[in-house]
């Protein structure tokens, strides 16, 4: 496991505790009963959580793992996951409750309530129909924060096509391999988004993405940014066609198809250990079940009482299942919001809370700690009363910041929920639940009542209290992964081979059990990074570098940053003529950073790039990445033994020149 952090060893310190308060208590939708009756009655507990959704025809068997890893869930059942998020809220007569308050950046807004949302997810399944999109075709989705965003996925949901959402700050290049790995049929996009205040392109960097892409049949464009942002928006007649032209003049009205519960809902890419992103499926019944019953409990979420609002992007799992699935199927009110939180000023989160009267608020701690930076007296110039539920999700929360977090945004009265999982896990694994946990700064805690979650040794066996292993879940759940897309032997081998005796599902992450077993989070131990809640992974940045013709060869390492979690440090050996050329130090240099940019997205930016002369490597050719992170955090380089060349660490900390 790599060394930790200052952050982390503060973390393993603390010892305060808050238990709920007796009001919150008294009505809180999950009580210790649920670890109980779980415990008791895995099986039966989930056949409960799954009766919250409407199946049209109910399931012969819980759950089948005998092809294990690969799981069914709710064997046999039957539904329709929009109609389930949709359609039988307004059948129940809350058609008039609003579903989406939507805020865009600029300050227009749309309020859409759950009969309108009906209505445009008809017209849009409707529309998918007649470009020829059916049942198990794929459909790439590249959207700003905007309702056409919800609105695509749920109409795909609808007639069982399978959405890819693809973050809007990803480049061409990155959209462009997701189509491909799917082999979308469909791109829905829009002309452009606004990004601090400015309206930027989309639609072009789409085209750029889909120059000879054969798979792809048509493009569907929203307008969003429209005369913001100047000349025309490029076109190829036959294959591109308006949103409003297209889906305006659809019927809005759709039988929705019951579909099986395995039936697959989407893929969403992630991240891993090689450069290539995994294509993480999900699919219909088990996963809607997990997503609407941790919505219910872990934010003890009321519908028609409570407004929610989680900041994520939809291009993330977090917007996947909490912002889509998991509240619309519990009759969520939510405010969506389309931009970045300082713009136009720092304040506007706050605004948007106090203007909407949020009471449950899910957001990363990379955005806390900006938040801190940014000064206690901007939120408390805004009336934040109305909160009563915060959330935290995407890294470790430092205890610093969670109690930050509680005092200034939650006016010590808000419990606070860390929320454990990962896009694989598809929904919250590990997480207190407010009303019956007595909170600890910066721990997650306990598995949801149902799931099972363990720390281990190397040898996987659990580790005793005040122990710290890996993270491995040692029971299936509902809405866990059902593979990559394309790739079984890659998800074996990613998830299960590690303990593959034990049939552990490995989850990438180092933990800890404190004295009272509960579980505390380190952080990843493989080459993947966390940069501001986002998954990066060291060999995807590090392609990405060789991949320019200046660069010889290239190491990266996650170094622990005070805001963002973890920086991307990169070391990169240059080409001799590029080596020589001293002058073109600071330009090449901001370069290559631009060039990452380029090719992965914005987020995978460098954070600093060291051009070094050698580059740390085992006997075997491994590189330490252990070592470069010692330098790249400034501290006293390691245990050197079992590099092939034990000179190269002195010749990387005097031969550096850095810039970033
Ligand atoms: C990785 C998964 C789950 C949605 C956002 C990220 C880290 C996530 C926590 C937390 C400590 C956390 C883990 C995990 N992580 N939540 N509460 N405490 N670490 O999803 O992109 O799939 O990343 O994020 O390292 O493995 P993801």
């Amino acid at each position: 496991m790599t060394e930790q952090s200052p952050a982390l060893d503060n973390l393993l310190t603390e010892s305060r505790t808050f238990p709920p308060s007796e009001e919150f208590a008294a009505k809180a939708n999950a009580t210790e009963q649920f670890y109980t009756d779980a415990e008791g009655d895995r099986e039966a507990f989930w056949e409960k959580q799954a009766e919250r959704l409407h199946w049209d025809t109910r399931w012969s068997k819980v759950l089948d793992w005998s092809d294990a890893p690969f799981a069914k869930w709710f064997v046999g059942g039957k539904l329709n996951v929009a109609y389930n998020c949709v359609d039988r809220h307004v059948e129940d007569g809350h058609g008039d409750q609003v579903a989406i308050h939507w805020v865009g950046e600029p300050g227009d807004t749309r309020d859409i309530t759950y009969a309108e949302l009906q209505r445009e997810v008809c017209k849009a399944a409707n529309a998918l129909t007649s470009l020829g999109v059916g049942a198990n075709d794929r459909v790439a989705i590249q959207l700003p924060m905007i309702p056409e965003a919800i609105v695509s996925m749920l109409a795909c949901a609808r007639i069982g096509a399978l959405h890819s959402v693809v973050f809007g700050g990803f480049s061409p290049t990155a959209l462009r391999s997701r189509v491909d790995d799917a082999e979308a049929k469909l791109v829905i996009t829009s002309d452009g988004q606004y990004r601090r205040g400015k309206a930027v392109p989309m639609k072009a960097n789409v085209d750029e993405a889909l120059a000879g892409a054969d798979t792809v049949r048509n493009v569907v464009v929203v307008r969003r940014t429209g005369d913001d942002l100047g000349g025309d928006v490029p076109w190829t007649e036959g294959r591109d066609v308006w949103w409003h032209d297209l889906v305006d003049a659809q019927s809005d009205e759709h039988t929705p198809e019951a579909f099986d519960s395995e039936h697959p809902l989407y893929i969403l890419y992630t991240s891993g250990t090689t450069g290539k992103p995994k294509g993480i499926l999900h699919t219909s019944g088990g996963y809607l079940t997990q997503a609407a019953y941790t919505h219910h409990v872990v934010f003890d979420h009321k519908p028609g009482e409570d407004v929610y609002w989680c900041t994520a992007d939809i291009g993330w799992v977090t917007g996947h299942s909490y912002i889509v699935y998991g509240p619309l199927a519990n009759r969520a009110t939510q405010v969506v919001y389309e931009g970045t939180p300082n713009t136009p000023h720092e304040g506007r989160h706050w605004e948007i809370v106090q203007n909407y009267k949020v009471t449950i608020y899910y957001t990363a701690p990379t955005l806390i700690r900006t938040f801190m930076k940014w000064g206690a007296d901007i939120p408390a110039s805004y009336d934040l009363s109305s909160l009563r539920v915060l959330g935290s999700v995407g890294e470790p929360i430092n205890p610093e910041a969670w109690m930050w977090y509680r005092e200034h945004i939650g006016g010590n009265r808000c419990p606070v929920v860390d929320t454990w999982w990962q896009t694989e896990t598809g929904a919250i694994m590990i997480s207190p639940l407010p009303g019956v946990t007595h909170a600890k700064p910066g721990s997650a805690q306990r598995p949801l009542p149902g799931i099972s979650a363990k720390v281990v040794d190397n040898d996987g066996t659990e580790v005793p209290h005040n122990g710290g292993g890996f993270l491995v879940l040692d029971k299936p759940w509902p809405s866990m992964l059902r593979g990559i897309w394309g790739d079984d032997e890659r998800y074996r081998e990613t998830y299960w081979s590690r303990f593959s005796e034990q049939g552990f599902y490995f989850a990438g992450d180092g933990a800890k059990y404190d004295a009272d077993g509960d579980i505390w989070l380190l952080g990843r131990v493989d080459d993947v990074m966390n940069v501001s809640g986002h998954r990066i992974s060291t060999t995807e940045v590090e392609s990405a570098l060789v991949s320019h013709p200046t660069v010889a060869e290239a190491a990266v390492v996650g170094a622990t940053d005070p805001t963002t979690g973890q920086g991307i440090v990169a070391f990169v050996i240059l080409r001799g003529d590029a080596a020589e050329d001293e002058a073109g130090g600071a330009e090449a240099i901001q370069a290559l950073r631009d060039h990452v940019a380029k090719e992965i997205g914005p987020i995978a930016k460098p954070r600093q790039i060291m051009v070094v002369p050698e580059l740390p490597k085992t006997r075997s050719g491994k590189i330490m990445r252990r070592l470069l992170r010692d330098v790249a955090e400034n501290r006293e380089i390691g245990d050197v033994t079992t590099l092939a060349d034990s000179s190269v660490m002195d010749l990387i900390s005097k031969g550096m020149k850095s810039g970033s």
